[in-house]
């Protein structure tokens, strides 16, 4: 990823998955505030979309927003469809939820290179056979506390990975 950026402009990072009203949202908010924590806010530009336009304009589902105030984080996502025009470029890294996600933006014509799944960076589960991060959309509220475990792990893993592949 280094080769491909200026060394001094931010990381780019896209959180994807379907409706983006509930798990990209929530991603975005932890790693948000993972970076905000770290101080290393500046170094990055982050946002988040799905491949769906149904809830375009909508702030994160109750229920995501819910379980991110149990721990601190406010979630200032406004839902929006991936845009191949721009995202593509503007991205560094497009970090899709579940398979169905990632299939998608390759799909839509994303460089492989710079489309992963969310949970290869979670080093509990990167050898697991089943990376998907489960759409708790239709299900129980406890999906949700899930997901936010899931999510949280792989943020940590996810800015290591950010922080050894840059030299700042
Ligand atoms: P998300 O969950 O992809 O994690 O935002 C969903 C939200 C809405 C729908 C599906 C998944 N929906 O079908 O409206």
């Amino acid at each position: 990823m280094k080769d491909q950026r200026q060394e001094d402009s931010p990381i780019g990072v896209l959180f994807v998955c379907l409706g983006n009203i509930c798990r990209s949202p929530l991603a975005e908010g932890i790693f948000l505030d993972k970076i905000e924590q770290r101080q290393i806010r500046h170094r990055f530009v982050v946002d988040s979309c799905g491949t769906g336009s149904w809830h375009a304009g909508e702030s994160a589902d109750p229920r995501a927003k819910e379980v991110a105030a149990r721990h601190g984080i406010h979630l200032p996502s406004v839902a929006r469809q991936v845009d191949p025009n721009h995202d593509f470029e503007r991205f560094d890294l497009l970090l899709a939820m579940d398979r169905s996600n990632h299939n998608k933006l390759l799909k839509l014509g994303a460089n492989s290179d710079r489309v992963r799944m969310m949970r290869e960076f979670d080093p509990k589960a990167r050898d697991s056979q089943d990376l998907d991060v489960p759409d708790p959309y239709y299900g129980e509220g406890d999906g949700f506390k899930r997901v936010y475990d899931m999510l949280d792990a792989a943020c940590d893993g996810l800015i290591d990975h950010l922080l050894q592949s840059t030299t700042r």
